[in-house]
């Protein structure tokens, strides 16, 4: 075994990994990438399948990405947001706002203003309306976003007098970060079942899981279950029957936090079309917040093409024309490089953190690395990458390219349901199709699958026994077919099937 494989096994404990399996093994060693494509220690290329845990955008190596990063560090990597501005988080910020409010254009300004409307419009700024995001705040990563976006809407809430205990809705499965709080709003068992005892309660809300759904009258079909279901949208009844129950016990739901168009811990539960509008519709006509984590959607994850052609979709919410109140983003926000996290809020919720200092009105939360230049830096030249012309047209493409080569997966009798948003998909592997029988977790299928797809050069990470597949943006047409061959030959060998 490599030396820095014996101290990894020696020193390192990994997340979300049994490390009996783990120490039976030999681990593999990353040490370069380029593009869509890994190194290890022994020379060996993989795919990067999962775009390293959902994170990487542009591909790794970027030499944009590198340059900006190293611009910035020869100015200076770290300084404290506590007090203190600093360049490249002042630019983000801005770039955010303008980006989840995909109707604005020109610079904006927000508070109170003592300019008529048109002195405003000749000086080219539009004054945000009350319901946008306009508001950055920064932290580290997925999970401290969700906690950032709960202690606001907790506060806010109270403060408001809509309630004094605030109650939070999140949906079935639901998986928001690890922090005791984004833990709290989760609804994944065998993650979170261990905490209960050191966390708050949070009501589940029916999660709309077409291939699953008990309301679900369509026999199995050779196609994503979204598509031919036959329903009557039970789980939005289910979500109206939750909100009024919750109303009638005189502490009406504070806010529902959601993943919106795809739930992916959750195992890449993809929301029919229209289920967002109508339950972002219902919880703004019950008066509770809106809180969308996009920390796995955001930045095009979700596809941003047109029927037309052109673009500006960055973001999930926005496909069905939704605007939360609170908007969680991570992973992508920096391509894949650094740990970078912002929440950001409307200028309602921000108000209500406006005082005298003797009020305390103040948002008491913080992080040392809060608005991290180098972080900030590399976002900031991601998104200027994101908005190019070049990465939306290879984004539209290999979203057509993804699904063209996902058709070849549904001769495979172990293929479920096959679940494509934008830029990502989840592979549901069944027992048998026609009965959509589920294979119990300890034999590890989904597990086996993804070891034989390493063996053959492709990495990527189950969700039990959901496949998951989410490239990088820059991987060619012939990388997402390879990556596809090998699934099909990985579960070939683990099933015992030809691969004709
Ligand atoms: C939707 C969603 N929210 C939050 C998180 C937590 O992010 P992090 O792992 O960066 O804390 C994740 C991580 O997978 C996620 O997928």
């Amino acid at each position: 075994m490599h030396r820095l494989a014996k101290l990894d096994h020696q020193y390192v404990w990994h997340p979300f990994t049994q490390m009996r399996d783990w120490l039976r093994g030999e681990p593999l060693v990353i040490t370069s990438g380029r593009g869509a494509l890994l190194r290890d220690i022994q020379g060996r290329e993989y795919l990067d399948a999962n775009a390293s845990i959902w994170t990487n955008l542009h591909g790794h190596n970027h030499p944009r990405l590198n340059a900006a990063l190293r611009r910035q560090l020869n100015k200076i990597a770290h300084t404290s947001a506590l007090g203190l501005a600093n360049e490249p988080a002042s630019l983000l910020a801005m770039r955010l706002v303008r980006s989840v409010n995909p109707a604005a254009v020109g610079p904006f300004k927000t508070g109170p203003s003592s300019e008529s409307g048109r002195q405003r419009k000749g000086r080219h700024e539009r004054r945000l309306r009350a319901e946008e995001l306009c508001k950055v705040f920064y932290s580290d990563d997925g999970s401290t976003a969700l906690e950032v976006a709960l202690k606001m809407a907790y506060e806010f809430c109270r403060r408001t007098g809509r309630s004094r205990s605030p109650r939070f809705l999140s949906l079935q499965g639901a998986y928001h970060g690890d922090t005791v709080g984004a833990v709290s709003l989760g609804h994944i068992d065998l993650f979170h079942e261990t905490y209960r005892g050191l966390l708050f309660r949070s009501d589940a809300l029916m999660a709309p899981y077409c291939y699953r759904c008990p309301f679900n009258q369509a026999q199995p079909e050779r196609a994503d279950a979204r598509q031919y279901r036959c329903c009557r949208w039970e789980c939005v009844e289910q979500a109206k029957r939750s909100f009024q129950r919750q109303k009638k016990r005189s502490n009406p739901y504070a806010a529902l936090v959601l993943e919106p168009l795809i739930q992916g811990a959750a195992g890449m539960i993809a929301q029919p079309e229209g289920w967002l509008k109508q339950i972002a519709e219902l919880t703004r006509s019950e008066g509770a917040l809106l809180i969308a984590d996009e920390v796995m959607t955001g930045f095009g994850r979700t596809g941003d093409a047109f029927e037309d052609g052109t673009s500006g979709r960055l973001y999930a919410c926005h496909r069905e024309g939704t605007q939360p109140d609170l908007m969680a983003l991570s992973k992508g926000i920096t391509g894949g490089y650094l740990p970078l996290a912002a929440t950001l809020s409307t200028a309602t919720v921000f108000e209500v953190f406006l005082g005298e200092y003797e009020e305390f009105k103040t948002f008491f939360h913080g992080h040392s690395y809060t608005a991290n230049p180098l972080g900030c830096a590399t976002a900031l030249a991601s998104l200027d990458l994101l908005e190019t012309q070049q990465s939306r047209n290879g984004r539209q493409r290999l979203e057509r390219v993804l699904a063209e080569a996902l058709t070849s997966l549904w001769r495979f009798p172990c293929i479920g349901d096959i679940r494509q948003v934008g830029l990502m998909a989840g592979i549901e592997l069944v027992r048998n199709w026609r009965t959509r029988e589920i294979i119990p977790l300890r034999e590890k299928a989904g597990i086996r699958v993804c070891e034989a797809m390493a063996r053959r050069g492709v990495l990527t990470r189950p969700i039990g026994n959901v496949i998951v597949l989410m490239p990088p943006y820059c991987m060619t047409a012939r990388q997402v077919c390879q990556m596809v061959e090998i699934l099909e030959s990985a579960m070939a060998e683990v099933f015992g099937f030809s691969n004709d």
